[in-house]
């Protein structure tokens, strides 16, 4: 029986689908590494649409000569609990380059040796590693007065690594779910931070990630005009697949789903294209039958929170005037600032707060005619189907 998988699975290749404009897109970035021309990314899109996939898969296909390096903010974010400092942030970056020093490849063991020798010498240069916690051979300094150190040594490490080895040409870092880096303290002192080792750096790429609207505050922090990266990184967004690429996607990956013209029309529409619903409606339509629109509709109705999964974890992490924002535009299929001013009961600045936060977490975007609006079918769908079966909605 085929599957098509609602999170990531192991083996990639085998439910990956096309992307062959975009993994080519990216990947001739990505090939000036090795001219000495680091590739400094910025990818956007839609919850769901496939990047965190796409860039796995891209990281996985690199040449053997080039190290490459994925880390979750969600992951370091996920575990702790209460604030996340920098310091956190850098030990997670540094456990994240550490694991792929230890990947179990014949390539890596050779350059094991180079990476010990060159650790050696960072210790001489007298860090503070009493805590020496130790991580394969790197220890972790004691960052407690020791933040500059820590983040001189994390960040300078990657190239450090390249310059070791005669056999790595360059070292590629996904920074996924980077807007995350909102909740530390201070943001922007960090992204310049990056910024400031980064630009030193000839031989390693970093390609920041996140499901943000493409008009929120963080990108505005990290790459606008006056943001660190001043508009440096190149900015990919990754859409959703076109009616003809779902088309093909359900013919070649699904179990033998079959449709009206009718109910893929109504399937796309639900879908919008995006991967994370595609799989998440597939998963429980029945395979042995016609499926139109009637039978689209009605299971999608009976199985909303199976198909929008992933909304029940976000909504319960929002706050009660996130949510009534939400709802107010929900209600009146989107509004412009002064309008939501008027109506909706908060003051001015907290109206500012639920806009910042909800654009960074790519709940909400605003168009040219800068009326905000749901960036999510699949929350307006969820949340009406909510309140038509309880009367109200999700709490
Ligand atoms: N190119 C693709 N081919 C097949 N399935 C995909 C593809 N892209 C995404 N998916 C599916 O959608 C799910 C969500 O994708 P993900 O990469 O986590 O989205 P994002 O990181 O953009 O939020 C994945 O777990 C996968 O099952
Ligand atoms: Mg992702």
């Amino acid at each position: 029986m085929k599957i098509m998988p609602v999170s990531m699975p192991k083996d990639i290749d085998q439910y990956f689908f096309n992307r062959v404009k975009d993994i080519n897109m990216i990947n001739t970035q990505l090939s000036t590494i090795k001219l000495d021309i680091p590739p400094q990314l910025l990818i956007t899109g839609y919850r769901g649409v496939g990047k965190t996939f796409l860039l796995r898969k891209i990281l996985n296909d690199q040449s053997d000569d080039i190290l490459t390096t994925f880390i979750d903010l969600s992951e370091i974010f996920g575990r702790q609990k209460g604030k996340i400092t920098e310091e956190e942030v850098l030990k997670g970056i540094l456990n994240s380059i550490n694991e792929t020093i230890l990947q179990d490849k014949k390539s890596y063991k050779k350059w094991a040796n180079a990476i010990k020798i060159h650790i050696k010498k960072l210790q001489l240069k007298n860090y503070d590693f009493t805590d020496a916690s130790n991580v394969l051979d790197i220890p972790i300094p004691v960052i407690s007065d020791n933040y500059d150190k820590l983040s001189k040594f994390v960040m300078e490490l990657p190239q450090k690594i390249v310059d070791e080895s005669e056999e790595v040409k360059g070292y590629i870092i996904v920074i996924d779910e980077f807007q995350l880096l909102k909740n530390i303290d201070n943001p922007g002192a960090f992204f310049w931070l990056m910024r400031s080792f980064i630009q030193k750096q000839f031989n390693v790429g970093y390609i920041f990630t996140g499901s943000v609207s493409k008009t929120s505050e963080i990108i505005n922090m990290i790459n606008g005009q006056e943001g660190a990266f001043g508009g440096r990184l190149i900015q990919i967004n990754i859409d959703p697949f076109s009616f003809d690429e779902t088309k093909k996607y359900i013919e070649e990956k699904s179990n033998n789903l079959k449709f009206t013209d009718e109910g893929f029309e109504r399937f796309y529409a639900c879908t919008r294209g995006i991967p994370l619903y595609i799989n998440s409606l597939s998963s429980v339509l029945p395979n042995n039958i016609v499926c139109d629109e009637e039978i689209i509709k009605q299971t999608l109705k009976f199985n909303i929170d199976q198909v929008a999964m992933m909304w029940i974890y976000i909504w319960g992490r929002l706050s009660e005037g996130e949510k009534d924002f939400i709802i107010y535009l929900l209600e009146h299929n989107g509004a412009v600032r002064s309008e939501i001013d008027k109506e909706l009961k908060y003051s001015k600045s907290s109206i500012t707060r639920f806009i910042d936060s909800l654009s960074n977490k790519g709940i909400i975007e605003s168009g040219w005619d800068k009326k905000f609006v749901l960036a999510d079918k699949m929350l307006e769908t969820w949340l009406k189907i909510k309140h038509e079966n309880n009367g109200f909605y999700p709490l």
